[in-house]
């Protein structure tokens, strides 16, 4: 009998990272702390990073807040990848981006990590993307090695075909494959992926779970446009906000896609939490996806 994602427990929703820094919302350390504090007491403890976001400098940042308030370590789970390298003043031994799944890379990557966030142990490391010449035995070995010297507990991947998640899997436990899903990205829902997921007992993390915002802001483009709509008219009927509607529409698939929010207004991420309660009506769900689609399913 599998155990679900190989014994790691996710919170119901887990706060993205990458736009809380110089990428996006630019916060103080003080900003963060009460960012994470009202996160918590919204019963949402996951918190996901990656040693690029901010340009190399967001985990550090997060780090400040933990290294200030030693209390909140044992509060939250934390997240995140390695396995890109960006062309960026903060590395700049990278002379062009590409991607590195050797074990070299991984181990300094993962040294670094813990050293910003200033922490003992990474929770869930994940391979960011899939670096075309990984090795998986070479992989497996150095998450061996990781979690043999307590450095990191559980891994995983990130944007990762069915095919390269099969492959690796087979020589290491993957709790999950953080993929790109929304009403805005249904490629996950056809191309096996979540079939993959629900065959291992993993949870699909997935990103961008509101399309990276361009439902709120984008009124020229059509496909956009009519997720909108249909969104708010289904908003109306389920006295409910747009958000929650996209977030219960990814979260009613029975793979149990976990939401990976992008937001940096904690009343943004208490209107996901209730989105848990929403219960969308099999032709609803359908109603969504013909709207992001444009045209009846065959
Ligand atoms: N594995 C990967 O390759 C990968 C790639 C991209 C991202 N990620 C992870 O996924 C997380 C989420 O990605 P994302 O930021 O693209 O997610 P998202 O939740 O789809 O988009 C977040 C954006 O939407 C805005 N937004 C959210 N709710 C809104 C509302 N009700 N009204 C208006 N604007 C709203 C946010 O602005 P406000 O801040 O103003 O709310 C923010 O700019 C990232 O933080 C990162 O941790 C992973």
């Amino acid at each position: 009998m599998l155990t679900e994602n190989h014994g790691l427990t996710f919170s119901p929703l887990i706060v993205g990272c990458m736009r809380l820094g110089v990428w996006g919302a630019g916060m103080s350390t003080k900003e963060y702390e009460r960012f994470i504090d009202e996160c918590l007491e919204l019963g949402i403890n996951d918190f996901d990073h990656a040693d690029i976001y901010g340009h190399y400098t967001t985990e550090a940042e997060f780090g400040a807040v933990l290294k200030r308030r030693p209390d909140l370590r044992q509060k939250v789970q934390i997240t995140t990848k390695c396995g890109i390298k960006l062309i960026t003043p903060n590395r700049p031994n990278h002379k062009i981006k590409s991607y590195d799944a050797s074990a070299k890379h991984i181990m300094a990557s993962a040294e670094q990590s813990l050293k910003d966030l200033g922490i003992e142990c990474i929770d869930l490391l994940l391979i960011h993307r899939p670096d075309y010449l990984l090795h998986p035995e070479e992989v497996a070995q150095a998450f061996e090695q990781l979690k043999k010297e307590g450095k990191a507990r559980y891994f995983g991947v990130s944007n990762f075909t069915p095919s390269q998640f099969e492959l690796l899997n087979a020589y290491t436990p993957l709790v999950t494959n953080q993929i790109e899903a929304s009403l805005l990205h249904l490629d996950p829902f056809d191309d096996g992926t979540l079939d993959q997921c629900m065959l291992h007992k993993i949870r699909p993390t997935a990103w961008s779970p509101l399309g990276g915002g361009a439902v709120f802001t984008d009124t020229k483009d059509e496909r956009a446009t009519r997720i909108r709509d249909k969104a708010k008219e289904l908003a109306e009927r389920h006295k409910a906000e747009l958000d929650q509607i996209m977030l219960a529409w990814l979260m009613k698939h029975p793979s149990g896609i976990i939401p990976v929010l992008g937001t940096s207004k904690s009343s943004r991420v208490a209107s996901a939490v209730k989105a848990k309660a929403i219960d969308l009506t099999h032709e609803e769900w359908y109603e969504l996806w013909q709207a992001s689609t444009g045209v009846e399913i065959p």
